[in-house]
């Protein structure tokens, strides 16, 4: 196993000033992403929440400002589902930098049937994973104009396991829904590790990093009404579970830290210190499967051709 970098000290309750600074998150308005947005916006920057829901939306930033006060949070309408909407959710950003985007926003469903977005693709491939390489392609001169801007992409545990299927990346024959969910985070995985390939070729200082939460229960995730209530029984009943697992809150730990500390390089991944299940952020070493550079290229290639979009950085941080 690759031996990796020991990380400064770093403490997930005093972050670092970021005023000035502009970041996104995917999926900000619920669960792990909230409490990112929540974080993040404590540190004095504009945190942008890229959300389907205007209501959710709405709620979450009236939860943060009660929270943190003098908060700078809004709503940027995205679905992730829709591809042909992301060119204008981006135009409507009104933003002349931005530090940090965090692909969080994800679907993972648990039975039957196999469902499909309005292209036809399957659901968990195409929100998890191809909306979020669509995103890169319109974010990608905004970020690659913010000197050191990072891209942090949340995969999961469950892809440690997994591996891709290129013939069937949509997983139209034998669907297993658990497993169709692993295989979009493992492309998301092995995208953001390519990405910084790509970056660094380009001579860009724009950064991607890899990111997981560990295992994240709302059940051990302190409220933030009307976005998350968790009742006091509740609480009681999966308290042993916080031995194994952890909240939302613990769970934005990773990617917090990836947007923030200067210590953070691109192709690194960040996750829960206890066996990447629970605890403070540490780096990773990358999983072997993970650096199968011709695994990626092939999804990248693919990606391109479902999406439509063709994502190319050139040197010079030139980006079509
Ligand atoms: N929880 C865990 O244990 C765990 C473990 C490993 C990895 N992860 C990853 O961590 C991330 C967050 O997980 P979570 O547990 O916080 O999930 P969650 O509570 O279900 O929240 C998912 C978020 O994604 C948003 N979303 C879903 N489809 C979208 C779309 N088409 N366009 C835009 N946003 C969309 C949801 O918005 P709506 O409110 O509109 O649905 C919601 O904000 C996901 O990427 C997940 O795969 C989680």
């Amino acid at each position: 196993m690759p031996s990796v970098p020991k990380a400064p000290q770093w403490d997930v309750h005093r972050l670092p000033h970021a005023d000035g600074k502009s970041f996104l998150v995917t999926g900000g308005n619920a669960g792990i992403g909230y409490f990112v947005a929540e974080q993040l916006a404590g540190t004095g920057a504009t945190v942008v929440l890229g959300s389907r829901d205007t209501a959710k939306a709405e709620a979450a930033i009236a939860s943060i400002s009660s929270r943190v006060p003098g908060a700078k949070a809004k709503h940027l309408p995205l679905d992730l589902a829709d591809l042909a909407s992301l060119g204008a959710s981006v135009a409507a950003l009104e933003l002349d930098r931005l530090d940090a985007v965090v692909y969080n926003a994800g679907v993972a469903l648990d039975h039957p049937p196999r469902r499909e977005t309005k292209d036809g693709h399957e659901l968990m491939f195409a929100t998890n994973h191809l909306g979020h390489f669509a995103l890169t392609h319109w974010l990608a001169p905004l970020l690659t104009a913010t000197p050191g801007s990072r891209i942090v992409t949340t995969g999961s545990f469950a892809a440690k396991s997994e591996r891709l299927d290129l013939d069937d990346l949509q997983s139209t024959h034998d669907y297993q829904p658990k497993r169709a969910y692993a295989r979009s985070k493992l492309a998301q995985m092995l995208f953001a590790l390519e990405l910084d390939r790509r970056l660094r070729a380009a001579g860009s200082t724009t950064l991607s990093v890899v990111v997981h939460p560990g295992g994240a229960l709302d059940s051990l995730t302190p409220s933030r009404p009307p976005v998350h209530v968790r009742t006091t029984g509740e609480r009681l009943r999966y308290l042993p579970l916080g031995l194994l697992v952890q909240g939302k809150d613990a769970a934005a730990w990773p990617a917090v830290r990836a947007v923030l500390d200067p210590s953070v390089r691109g192709g690194q991944m960040w996750s829960p210190r206890a066996f990447g299940l629970r605890g403070t952020p540490r780096i990773e070493p990358i999983w072997n499967h993970l650096a199968d550079t011709t695994t990626a290229a092939h999804l990248w290639a693919a990606s391109c051709n479902l999406s439509g979009n063709d994502l190319t950085f050139t040197p010079h941080d030139q980006v079509r």
